[in-house]
């Protein structure tokens, strides 16, 4: 299609209608110009293509459903990322599937947050490096994706107008970051803007979210779309950046677009901008014109394998786990959950699963044997005491006994927030009880997000599950059974208590305004700059192996740094490691956390082998954004270098001088007498322009006539002196001129 012929062809209501979803589903098509309709479909863990237009959440095709990104996410390997990106595309290829509404990339900043399963971490860097190869993944089979949700949708109660408000730092160091990396460095087609506002303005409305950042600064060229009803002005959304309303409100949307234009409201070159962004859209994601079924047994396949390398060991005392067939002894699963598992999120998110295997299902593949009991019923917190005391009793029986417990699917979901992290009550008595009559129990747990464990010390063993996906019952045992080796690690904080998270008494609380007091302290960089105990830190994952790390070297230029250090699979079997490069700026005077995630990888290693592993820091990973300047600023100075399990558990650490080339700050009559006096090229400038001249024996006594054996000014030794500015020296009656003089020469040589 020639994009600019095109453009001019279209008549006014025809671009009005192109800027306005045709419905749920479709953006409009012109036949009069060949320009076909493109369908988007959910969702970032599986294809929800819904047959009919309505949005009935739970009515879609079979598809593969993969796990939720809170697990997926928690195996830190961007290449399964880009494999999931692929099994993805094909999938939407193959349903004729234009655009996949996903990945949800938005931090984690509260356990309370109802979409936190949607979303990968409380850590910008692991969602913005799983979401690029996410992105790349799915684009590659030339499918478009639609980044969501920009930006700062960090919670589901009002979502449509509360407004998230945080300093400029705070936004685009823990907020914008995931975004910004996947927009650089994968190129989505599409973006899709958030309900909420950000400072008070709609994101939909937000010209400098929408313009300034996205496109000026970032570069990106894509179409941005809204979220299901995100709109509440059309004409002021195209105006400020958006591109296309979702799903469109049909006539009346082309009405009003055609109606602004004619009273001014909405210039038509702005139009037209949005126009060229869909029209590109439109060229870049053609529709498959032969589709083809994809192979459900392999797809599933793959989902089982991202179970298997995500799912988190999170305790595992005196080597409950694995449990073989030669093992076992009696065993004796308990929960409703091994049978009805939770799998995936409910929302918009809900996939319609080709093959949903169930813990139970999934046991004699497994070669484990075991009696089942229920337990407790998963849609009531009270204690059913028949099912508890017949569980109870088949414990006391039992050499082993695996608990599954989790959420129920009515309490974790998009569109409302949590207000407890405790599972329900039943389920907590239950394992106490248990616990009471025997010490090997293993939980494994089911859901969306942070749970409160009061039974930890008790349990001999915790498998996290999270929302595994269609293959929940075969990778569950994959793990138990360690016919895989467990390698996935938490890509969020679990604290010992909600009380402890920085937000507990505000989140929610006020139905306009989320007030993000903790700035850039969230998740671990709140939790160990405050040295506070946690149930689970950050990057925490067990395996059946062991690894050590040494041999760590660091190099640095004016540039950036390069470290590198080996890994050691020091066990008997083998495994997969994920080294964590974390990084302590002591150098900057701004409020740092203790240390923050600036590098990962995930490597299979054999036992007794070693691996190299090299990481490269660019300027940028130094940086803090300043925000008087409005930029981001590396300090030179001192950094410590810290490779780790998780952000608890640092094996290596190092020092790290850097030297960055920095302009130097403009001296002013706010610059200290101190900065004047420590560096030698503005000492001698002052000494020669300030202090020479009324050291001439006709000035009368002043400040400076005092002066030590070597003719310094004794003023130059005086603590309190050196701690003003140039301007109280000219309150205290030294002449301006000299002092002046002196900014003058010491900025042209800056
Ligand atoms: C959700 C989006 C989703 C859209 C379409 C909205 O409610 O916030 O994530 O893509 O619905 O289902």
């Amino acid at each position: 299609m020639d994009i600019e012929k095109t453009l001019a062809a279209l008549t006014l209501p025809e671009k009005a209608a192109l800027v306005s979803g045709k419905d749920n589903w479709y953006t409009a098509k012109i036949d009069r110009l060949n320009i076909p309709a493109l369908m988007m479909t959910d969702g970032p863990s599986g294809l929800r293509k819904q047959t009919s237009t309505t949005n009935d959440i739970n009515n879609s095709v079979k598809a593969i459903t993969y796990p939720a990104a809170a697990l997926s996410a928690s195996s830190w390997n961007t290449d399964l990322f880009h494999q999931l990106g692929e099994h993805l595309g094909v999938e939407a290829r193959a349903e004729q599937v234009n655009i996949l509404l996903g990945p949800g990339v938005n931090m984690k900043r509260s356990p309370l947050g109802g979409r936190n399963f949607e979303y990968l971490s409380e850590d910008p860097l692991v969602a913005g490096k799983l979401g690029t190869a996410y992105v790349q993944g799915v684009q590659s089979k030339g499918v478009g994706v639609s980044v969501k949700h920009f930006a700062a949708n960090n919670r589901e109660n009002q979502r449509f107008t509360s407004s998230s408000d945080m300093s400029q730092r705070t936004l685009r160091e823990l907020y914008l970051k995931a975004f910004e990396i996947i927009v650089k460095n994968a190129l989505p087609e599409t973006l899709m803007v958030s309900y909420n506002r950000i400072n008070g303005v709609l994101n939909s409305q937000n010209h400098y979210l929408l313009r300034d950042i996205l496109r000026d600064e970032w570069g990106f060229h894509g179409a941005v779309m809204s979220d299901w009803g995100a709109v509440a002005n059309h004409a002021a959304a195209l105006s400020a950046g958006l591109d296309l309303e979702m799903p469109g409100k049909g006539q009346p949307s082309v009405d009003e677009i055609v109606k602004a234009i004619e009273t001014g409201e909405l210039d038509e070159g702005t139009l037209n901008k949005s126009v060229r962004h869909l029209l590109h859209l439109i060229q870049n994601c053609p529709t498959n014109p032969h589709p083809k079924a994809y192979d459900h047994e392999a797809h599933h396949a793959f989902a089982r394998k991202m179970a298997d390398d995500s799912i988190v060991l999170l305790k595992n005392h005196q080597n409950e786990l694995p449990l073989t067939p030669k093992n076992q002894g009696k065993l004796v699963i308990v929960g409703e959950l091994a049978k009805h598992p939770r799998f995936q999120g409910s929302g918009s998110s809900h996939v319609n699963p080709t093959k949903l295997v169930t813990p139970l299902d999934a046991l004699a593949d497994s070669g484990l044997s075991a009696d089942y009991q229920q337990g407790y019923t998963l849609d009531d917190s009270e204690t059913d005491d028949q099912l508890a005391s017949d569980a109870i009793a088949a414990a006391k029986q039992a050499d082993h006994v695996i608990v599954f417990a989790g959420y129920p699917e009515k309490e974790e979901s998009e569109g409302f927030d949590k207000s407890a992290i405790l599972l329900p009550e039943n389920q907590t008595e239950l394992i106490g009880q248990l616990t009471k009559v025997n010490t090997h129990i293993t939980v494994v747990l089911q859901n969306g997000s942070v749970v409160e464990m009061p039974w930890v010390k008790n349990v001999a063993a915790i498998v996290e599950t999270y929302l595994a996906g269609e293959a929940v019952g075969e990778a569950t045992w994959d793990i138990i059974t360690g016919k895989v080796n467990p390698s996935g690690h938490l890509a969020e904080t679990f604290p010992l208590k909600l009380a402890d998270t920085p937000m507990a008494p505000t989140f929610g609380q006020d139905p306009h305004h989320e007030n993000y007091s903790e700035g850039i302290f969230m998740g671990y960089r709140y939790y160990d700059t405050h040295e506070m105990r946690v149930l689970f830190p950050f990057g925490h994952g067990l395996s059946y192996t062991t690894f050590e790390y040494g041999n760590l070297v660091t190099k640095s230029d004016a540039h950036g740094a390069t470290i590198t250090f080996d890994v050691t699979n020091t066990g008997d079997q083998a495994g997969k490691a994920v080294p964590q490069l974390y990084v302590a700026n002591h150098a900057s005077h701004a409020p740092m956390p203790t240390k923050e995630l600036r590098g990962f990888t995930k490597l299979s290693i054999d036992p007794g082998e070693t691996k190299s592993v090299t990481f490269h820091l660019n300027r940028r990973d130094f940086s803090w954004w300043r925000e008087r300047v409005h930029r981001w600023q590396a300090d030179t100075g001192d950094y410590e270098v810290m490779i780790g399990e998780s952000s608890h558990d640092i094996r290596v650490q190092s020092k790290l001088t850097m030297d960055f080339e920095n302009a130097p700050a403009p001296v002013t009559l706010e610059t200290y007498l101190a900065k004047v006096v420590t560096e030698p090229r503005l000492r001698g400038l002052f000494q020669r322009t300030v202090v020479a001249p009324l050291l001439q024996p006709d000035v009368p006594q002043n400040l400076f006539s005092e002066t030590d054996a070597d003719h310094q000014p004794l003023l130059f030794q005086s603590r309190m002196y050196l701690n003003m500015p140039l301007r109280a020296l000219v309150a205290l009656g030294t002449p301006a001129k000299p002092l002046n003089d002196f900014i003058q020469a010491a900025n042209q040589s800056r």
